[in-house]
């Protein structure tokens, strides 16, 4: 791929990927699915160096969903000793890099060394002022919507807030997001072309872009070349093709 066919100029400030495929990745080698997870990890680092190098001020990983409980315990439990090596590896090398590290999903529901294990890794990056590197775990959409009703409705409850003044931003402010832009753009690996509960509010205007490559195999020129096939998209927001090219996001070419 060559890499100058994406626009240094006009990155996305926010990119979100569904790392999907570890496990048919490893089944078609003859292995087992936490082999996939492990090779996954390499791609991870190698994602998440790009975006800091490229100058990506966002990136969410979908690493857990809430209903991959519901895999086998074996992987379950694998899964969560992979979190838990791994960050503790790589955070000296995240905080060389100056990325700082966000969760979003139901922290409580991890294991408690994995909630303490990412939380010292949190505080650690807290500083850090390039990449925000968002691991999103134990993590599903409608399960943060619905967290967000309940602390609306608390709020009107109290007497802190009229009913009428639920707005999207206000809505926004109640998401696990709320201190992050929206992805511009949401990259799913190995094929399938759904969105599996994630950012299902954040995503209403996000470019979407699926790709067969299975997460393992998923490195840096696959990612430029989804970013560059992003850049040549027109963005129109409901509007007609006529007036985004008066306005200044007019594609350059
Ligand atoms: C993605 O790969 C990683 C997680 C969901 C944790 P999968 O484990 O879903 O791999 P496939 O989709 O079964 O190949
Ligand atoms: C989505 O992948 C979740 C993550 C990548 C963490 P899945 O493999 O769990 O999604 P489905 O079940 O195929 O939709
Ligand atoms: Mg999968």
């Amino acid at each position: 791929m060559n890499n100058n066919a994406f626009d240094t100029k006009a990155l996305p400030q926010h990119i979100a990927i569904i790392m999907d495929g570890n496990g048919r990745w490893a089944k078609e080698r003859g292995q087992d699915r936490i082999y996939g997870h492990h090779e996954g990890v390499l791609s991870v680092r190698e994602i998440v160096n790009v975006s800091g190098e490229i100058g990506i001020r966002y990136l969410t990983l979908y690493a857990f969903s809430t209903e991959n409980w519901n895999r086998p315990k074996e992987e379950v439990d694998a899964l969560m000793e992979l979190l838990v090596a791994t960050i503790r590896k790589e955070v000296d090398e995240l905080n060389k890099k100056n990325v700082r590290l966000h969760v979003i999903g139901d922290f409580a529901a991890l294991p408690a060394i994995c909630q303490k294990e990412m939380q010292e890794a949190i505080d650690m990056t807290a500083s850090n002022s390039g990449l925000n590197l968002i691991l999103a775990l134990s993590y599903s959409a409608k399960w943060e919507i619905t967290q967000a009703v309940q602390n609306i409705a608390q709020q009107v409850k109290e007497g802190k807030i009229q009913p009428e003044q639920i707005d999207d931003q206000l809505f926004h402010q109640n998401l696990c997001t709320h201190s992050f832009p929206d992805p511009e753009l949401m990259i799913r690996t190995s094929g399938e072309t759904r969105i599996s509960n994630f950012l299902l509010y954040q995503l209403a205007y996000s470019e979407l872009y699926f790709t067969a490559t299975h997460w393992p195999d998923f490195r840096r020129s696959h990612f430029l070349e989804a970013i560059a096939d992003y850049q040549q998209r027109e963005r129109r927001f409901g509007k007609i093709s006529e007036q985004i090219q008066t306005t200044e996001h007019a594609p350059k070419h």
